[in-house]
């Protein structure tokens, strides 16, 4: 099991010990050109977890590949960087800019984030078009909404290499006193303890349909959280609003994952994937 940031949630050239303290560095998603993202305020704190509205601000890919990706790369961290667009065009272009960076090890295609109104092409189709110019591992991290067993199936069947699940659900907190939206969009990406049952669900519902490596997030805040994902069928792990609160967090789960595995007795991470499949629950189709 290795232990990876969830995209957008950690600025490793601001804090590159925390980015050394994981297994692999997720950059935050890139497209083809630089966006501003959305109006302030992009954050907004629920007793239920995180909104935002970030909205894919990023530099875009050309300045990215001509100096981001060198400074993430001195890192000495194994890097995934996360791709963005608005038509499968877009995705497959950034994709086969990036297969000849030998510095990063996969690719994960964001076919999922709630903040931008551009409605892109079916996940499959995106997925497909991205294989047919890169020979590097590729993730799709999927929504939990709509039916994401079908996507991953779609997705497994287009040449995906691995699921990254989940990315946040559509959420929305307003001000208490004038009843006004908190965020400046309106809506946003909740994340935190509200996505955990539901990442939990998505992880368990595409365990069963596909063979693929799962990246599961969402809500992850302990070594126990961590190791509900791994026996829901994950793979591999990831940290997103936790790392906010608690930039020691991958170092914490990862010895509190120890010691719950231990309790459970398992002696190695691997052996726990998978585990709640087995003996008797009511069949989800
Ligand atoms: C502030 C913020 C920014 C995010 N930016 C991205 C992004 O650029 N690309 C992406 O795929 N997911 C993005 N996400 C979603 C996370 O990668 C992750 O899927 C989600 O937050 C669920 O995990 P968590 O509950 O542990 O935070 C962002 C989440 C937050 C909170």
């Amino acid at each position: 099991m290795r232990l990876l940031n969830a995209s957008g949630c950690l600025d490793a050239l601001t804090a590159p010990e925390v980015a050394r303290s994981l297994d692999v560095f997720v950059t935050k998603t890139v497209t083809p050109l630089p966006r501003e993202g959305n109006p302030p305020d992009r954050i907004a704190e629920t007793d239920v977890g995180m909104l935002n509205s970030i909205g894919l601000a990023n530099p875009g890919i050309e300045r990215f590949c001509s100096s981001t990706l060198a400074d993430l790369a001195g890192l000495g961290v194994p890097l995934w960087v996360s791709v963005g667009g608005f038509s499968a065009d877009d995705y497959a272009a950034s994709c086969e800019r990036l297969d000849e960076r030998a510095e990063v090890e996969a690719l994960e295609l964001n076919l999922s984030c709630p903040n931008v109104d551009e409605a892109p092409e079916s996940a499959a189709e995106i997925v497909a078009a991205c294989r047919s110019r890169t020979r590097k591992l590729l993730y799709a991290k999927l929504a939990p909404n709509g039916d994401v067993a079908e996507v991953a199936r779609a997705v497994e069947a287009a040449g995906a290499d691995g699921l990254s699940l989940v990315n946040t659900i559509r959420g929305m907190a307003l001000d208490a006193t004038t009843l006004r939206p908190r965020l400046g969009r309106g809506v946003g990406g909740l994340s935190g303890p509200a996505l955990r049952p539901v990442a939990l669900a998505a992880v368990f519902t595409c365990r069963r349909v596909a063979e693929l490596p799962i990246v599961g997030m969402g809500g992850v805040e302990t070594g126990s959280h961590a190791l509900e994902l791994l026996a829901a069928g994950a793979t591999d792990v990831a940290l997103g609003t936790a790392l906010f609160a608690d930039p020691d967090a991958p170092r914490r789960v990862r010895a509190e994952l120890e010691t719950a595995l231990a309790a459970h007795g398992f002696e190695r991470a691997d052996e726990a994937v998978g585990v709640a499949h087995s003996g008797d629950f009511v069949r989800i189709s």
